[in-house]
């Protein structure tokens, strides 16, 4: 990928992560900021600031900052048409000045600016905030100065952002009904961008899944070869998909190959078909996946279980892009895009000669690594609330929430099966839970006793009552906000004897109280 295409790539995420932010929080002041937080940390911001009209001043004042210092801020205000902050507001139109220290209409109110002279030259981009066509305010970003930086490429991104921001500003002056009705056709937008991309389905907000997310975006519209590595669970087959979904191939088909599932015999007929009379039981002629993948994607499934002599006529595929059905002499040119996964330590199995160094220089070339869930605890608890919507929806149960013990109990677990042990945790929770709640005693003993060490033990009949009493006073207590009386009433029982149990429990009531 070229520098372009990266930081096309960048713009997308950033777009993404702009409309996810904008459309996810109540306060707007708070949203703006972290829009100009994500701005500093992936576009080379140096300073920006959002300035608003004061309508009763009738002056623009600075609403949000990044980079500045709190005190500064408050000072400062243009009217409208003084300095290139209140032409852009007065006339629509942004200002762009390559160089500031070139630039007589810099007012330099904040005076940041004239200290850095000589040291970094700066950029300055000024952007106006349009809501239906009318300035509302005015996006402005100091830059770190490039001679060869494309100052119009960089102009449409920041027109884009306040495009952004303006929709979230109109929503934040709305009132009722209207508010519901645009923020609902936000929620719609943002799914569509979503399903464009086709993450709808892919859950996780965490760190090192935004990276994901990210790597997905640069390589999926290019053809390269992708090999997703990662345990077993966390999540490479539903990031294969996202690929192919987002790639120029995405009308085309994608077909999945498992490695492991098919016995060596099998392999090699089912990736490249075979003729009539090719072996005993071959009656007619049979496509294989690689051209039923044609023009599309062929996912190769734990490409590490792959025995070395499919591994050489795979080598062959890759560089020849043809090859030949079983017992036939036909050569096939062959147009597909190969995504491989693999569970496997790679380089060790190289090593002991189970698999081949150049075929695995073939598919190595761009490598996404799935985090574990245990490295992205943030994770669970979003995965385990989409777990629960999906399968109390399919199995027809009106479960609203997990309570707080289960959820301590999911978050502390150490997920050694990944999302795929989290998805069969809670499909099994929704089939055993009878009530609304879902509870701690609906998920298995081995998540019972794994605060500790994360061993598994096996649960007396005391402990298990213990933990089932346990959850359903915290339970009560969360529901009457740690009200003792309240929740000892609840219970139908006393005050004296729910002090006793949440003394043993070491229960601690003030958690509750918010
Ligand atoms: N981030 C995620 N969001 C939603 N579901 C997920 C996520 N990661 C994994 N899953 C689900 O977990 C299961 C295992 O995922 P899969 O892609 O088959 O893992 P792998 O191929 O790495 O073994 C699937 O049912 C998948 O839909
Ligand atoms: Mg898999």
């Amino acid at each position: 990928m070229n520098a372009l295409e990266q930081s096309e790539a960048r713009k997308l995420a950033t777009f993404l992560e702009v409309g996810q932010t904008l459309a996810g929080t109540r306060k707007i002041n708070d949203a703006m900021a972290s829009v100009l937080e994500t701005l500093s940390r992936h576009h080379g911001v140096v300073r920006a600031t959002i300035n608003l009209l004061d309508e009763d001043t009738n002056e623009l004042r600075i609403a949000v900052s990044q980079g500045l210092d709190e005190n500064n801020v408050r000072r400062v205000k243009y009217r409208i048409g003084e300095g290139i902050t209140g032409r852009v507001f007065q006339s629509g139109r942004p200002v762009v000045v390559p160089q500031i220290s070139q630039e007589p209409l810099f007012l330099d109110r904040l005076g940041v600016r004239k200290k850095t002279q000589g040291r970094q030259e700066l950029s300055f981009i000024c952007v106006p905030i349009l809501v239906n066509r009318k300035a509302v305010g005015v996006l402005g970003v100091d830059l770190r100065y490039k001679a060869e930086r494309d100052y119009e490429r960089a102009t449409v991104f920041f027109s884009i952002i306040a495009t952004m921001l303006a929709q979230a500003i109109k929503v934040d002056h709305l009132t009722g009904a209207e508010k519901q009705r645009l923020l609902d056709e936000n929620i719609h937008l943002k799914q569509e961008l979503r399903e464009r991309y086709d993450f709808s389905h892919i859950i996780g907000n965490s760190g090192p899944l935004r990276q994901v997310y990210e790597q997905v975006t640069q390589v999926a519209r290019t053809n390269t070869t992708v090999l997703l590595r990662g345990e077993s669970g966390t999540g490479k087959e539903l990031i294969a998909h996202a690929i192919h979904y987002n790639s120029l191939r995405a009308s085309k088909p994608f077909i999945k190959v498992s490695c492991a599932a098919l016995p060596e015999t099998l392999i090699e007929s089912e990736l490249f078909g075979y003729e009539k009379g090719a072996f005993t039981g071959a009656q007619a002629r049979k496509k294989g996946r690689f051209e039923l993948a044609e023009g599309g994607t062929l996912f190769l499934d734990e490409i590490g279980d792959l025995n070395v002599s499919t591994q050489i006529k795979l080598l062959r595929v890759l560089q020849e892009r043809e090859f030949e059905r079983l017992g036939g002499t036909e050569t096939i040119k062959s147009n597909v895009r190969l995504i491989a996964a693999t569970n496997k330590d790679m380089e060790q199995a190289i090593t002991d000669g189970h698999f081949r160094e150049d075929l695995y220089y073939r598919l190595n070339v761009f490598a996404i690594f799935m985090p574990p869930l245990r490295e992205r605890k943030s994770d669970v608890l979003l995965l385990a609330d989409h777990f629960l919507e999906k399968y109390a929806r399919e199995h027809n149960k009106s479960i609203k929430r997990i309570s707080t013990p289960a959820i301590d109990m999911l978050a502390s677990y150490h997920w050694p099966g990944n999302v795929r042990e989290l998805e069969n945790i809670i499909e099994r929770a929704v089939l055993v839970c009878e009530t609304n709640v879902l509870h701690g005693h609906h998920l298995p003993p081995t998540l019972q006793t794994a605060e500790g060490s994360g061993t598994v033990t096996r649960l007396s009949l005391e402990s298990a009552v213990e933990a089932y009493e346990r959850d359903i006073i915290q339970d009560a207590l969360k529901t009457t906000r740690g009200n003792r009386k309240k929740a000892a009433k609840l219970l139908d029982t006393t005050e004296r004897i729910l002090g006793y149990k949440v003394k043993k429990y070491g229960i601690d009531c003030d958690r509750f109280r918010l």
